[in-house]
């Protein structure tokens, strides 16, 4: 089984450059089922949220695997209604709890709404305090980082965005990288809105990759980490079979021009 690489974010905690989304995966058993079968297809990093609803079954899922917390990178994120400084902290407690875990390993704000400020300083508290390895945000467009980073004592460790080769915010990668800020992708797959285009198609067949395959192996090398969802264990494994190919200069700058500003999800610059 081929492992997967990790990036080292700027306080030296280790994060693995694919992981499993769950959004939109129901709780209970589907939730479950999702964790447990990507836990043994090698995954070791999962993406979720208060709002997906289905912190308890990936919790439990994590329990049950048996694989060692060091081992394993799970990410959570602060709601828009749960933000505010008294509130964040209040609602770090009930992920903490509905995952069974005693920290977690990046927790996000996620979505910039008015007084994300204060939720910010919450994480900060939260990271000083050790209850969670890193802190990042999502959503955050480049405005909305300057906006954090006058008041930060803390440059957040992780930005994630919607990001995929039709939304190739390639100023705001260069922004992040700049500072140190790692750039995470959801909706890497577009929700697999556009993967029979033929530019995917035919660099697919050079390499004898899918479609999907190729946009992830594209999210690798922009350095950025990725978090595809699949519910299908084949899609699972699918998906992490993109550390045994390198895409030519070439065929990455064709993706690159796939480019079209097109969203699958809400658009930051329209809410705050
Ligand atoms: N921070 C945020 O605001 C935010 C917003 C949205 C998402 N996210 C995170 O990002 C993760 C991923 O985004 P996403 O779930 O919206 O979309 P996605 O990962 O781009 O796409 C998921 C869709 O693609 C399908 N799929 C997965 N692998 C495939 C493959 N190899 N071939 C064909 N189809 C495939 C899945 O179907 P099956 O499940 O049926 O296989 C599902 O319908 C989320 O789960 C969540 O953790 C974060």
């Amino acid at each position: 089984m081929t492992e997967i690489p990790s990036i080292e974010l700027h306080n030296g905690v280790k994060i693995p450059q694919l992981g499993l989304g769950v959004y939109k995966v129901e709780k209970g058993a589907e939730t479950y089922q999702t964790v447990s079968s990507a836990l043994e297809a090698g995954y070791r990093h999962i993406d979720t949220a208060s709002f997906y609803d289905n912190e308890k079954e990936v919790g439990e899922a994590i329990k049950d695997s048996g694989i060692r917390r060091e081992d394993l990178f799970v990410t959570t994120k602060v709601w828009n209604d749960e933000q505010g400084y008294k509130a964040t902290l209040e609602a770090f407690e009930r992920s903490l709890h509905k995952l069974q875990l005693n920290y977690v390993d990046l927790y996000l704000i996620h979505w910039p709404v008015p007084g994300f400020q204060e939720t910010w300083k919450a994480l900060e508290k939260l990271y000083k305090e050790g209850r969670v390895r890193a802190i990042g945000v999502s959503n955050f467009m480049q405005r909305h980082l300057e906006t954090l980073l006058e008041n930060a004592s803390i440059i957040p460790m992780v930005n994630q965005v919607e990001f995929h080769p039709e939304l190739y915010l390639s100023e705001l990668l260069h922004y992040c990288n700049d500072k140190q800020i790692q750039l995470q992708a959801w909706s890497p797959l577009a929700r697999g809105s556009y993967l029979d285009h033929e530019t995917l198609a035919s660099i697919g067949n050079k390499y004898g990759k899918t479609p999907a395959q190729v946009i992830l192996r594209w999210d690798i090398q922009h350095g950025i980490v990725t978090i595809p969802k699949s519910t299908h264990k084949d899609r699972q494994i699918e998906n992490k079979r993109i550390f045994d190919f390198e895409l030519t200069q070439e065929d990455m700058e064709r993706i690159n021009r796939m480019n079209k500003n097109n969203r699958v999800g809400s658009d930051p610059n329209k809410l705050y």
